[in-house]
């Protein structure tokens, strides 16, 4: 698998598997055992899906070496702040089995509409994440749901986000805040891919994927590609975690990108600022 580059020299696979609404226990297990042995070396988790146990209990039956493994973890809202982040990072990382991470992000900002201090509690727990990847227990660390109110602050700190994870999609760009990504190399990552499976039902899209010989799925992890975001596609069906991967045999025309850029009824991703949790 072909890898990004984060702006500290960092690689990652350019594919990463989304662990998001996985059922928790065997199902999850198994899934993430499935996903390393047909090629997955990028497992996305977080704390409040629930599964961190199963996902870590995945990777121990793989049999991969750590190593081998881009892993990446997000600290929740309830535990913003210095001491709570660090505290959340260390269970995550004993229920994931492991001792460091490739990736941890802050999940969701606090945001102005829910706290007066919105911006300093942001930066607390942006020191805790600072601290714990100058001590090397974390290789890369960012943010996720950042738009640029939020973002900006923390590009004045000392280490800068290396990543912001953002509901991506066709027919869902975030053109300003994926711009202010690229000014300062962020790399964009792209949860929800094909629109939380909602993308499948469009008729435009499927008949431009016929054209291509492709399924919409591989249409959508594509056009992310080509974006230049990093997909984080999941499935718990061995057939389509395999048919995610395949999307290095084809490329999407200049106007079929604008086409899906322009997709309508799907840009309907939550506002940071709205969110009531
Ligand atoms: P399943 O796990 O049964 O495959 P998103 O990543 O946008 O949130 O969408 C995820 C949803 O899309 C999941 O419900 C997943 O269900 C489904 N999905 C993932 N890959 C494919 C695919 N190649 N074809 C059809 N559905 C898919």
């Amino acid at each position: 698998m072909k890898n990004y580059e984060l702006r500290n020299g960092v690689r990652v696979p350019e594919i990463g598997y989304g662990t998001w609404k996985t059922p928790d226990g065997e199902t999850c297990a198994k899934a993430v055992e499935t996903a390393i042995k047909l090629g997955y070396r990028h497992i996305d988790a977080a704390m409040v899906y629930g599964n961190e146990e199963s996902v870590g209990l995945g990777i121990k039956n793989s049999g991969i070496r750590r190593e081998e493994l881009f892993l990446t973890g997000k600290v929740w809202n309830t535990d913003r702040g210095y001491g709570r982040t660090i505290r959340a990072f260390e269970k995550t990382i004993k229920d994931l089995q492991t001792d460091y991470l490739d990736l941890y992000l802050i999940h969701w900002p606090a945001s102005p509409n829910q706290y007066d201090c919105w911006e300093a509690l942001n930066r607390e727990t942006w020191e805790a994440l600072t601290d714990l990847y100058k001590s090397g227990k974390i290789k890369a660390i960012g943010v996720s749901n950042f738009r640029r109110r939020h973002l900006i602050p923390l590009l004045e700190e000392e280490v800068i986000p290396m990543v912001n994870q953002l509901e991506l999609h066709p027919g869902m760009v975030q053109a300003d805040i994926v711009s202010l990504c690229s000014e300062y190399q962020i790399l964009p990552e792209a949860y929800s891919p094909l629109g939380n499976g909602k993308l499948l039902k469009s008729k435009e899209l499927s008949e431009m994927a016929e054209r291509y010989g492709k399924t919409s799925a591989q249409i959508c992890i594509k056009w992310n590609l080509q974006h230049g975001f990093l997909p984080l596609s999941k499935s718990v069906n061995e057939d389509r975690m395999r048919t995610n991967l395949e999307v290095h045999d084809f490329k999407i025309t200049e106007e079929d990108m604008r086409t899906l850029d322009g997709l309508e009824g799907f840009a309907d991703g939550n506002d940071p600022d709205q969110v009531l949790f």
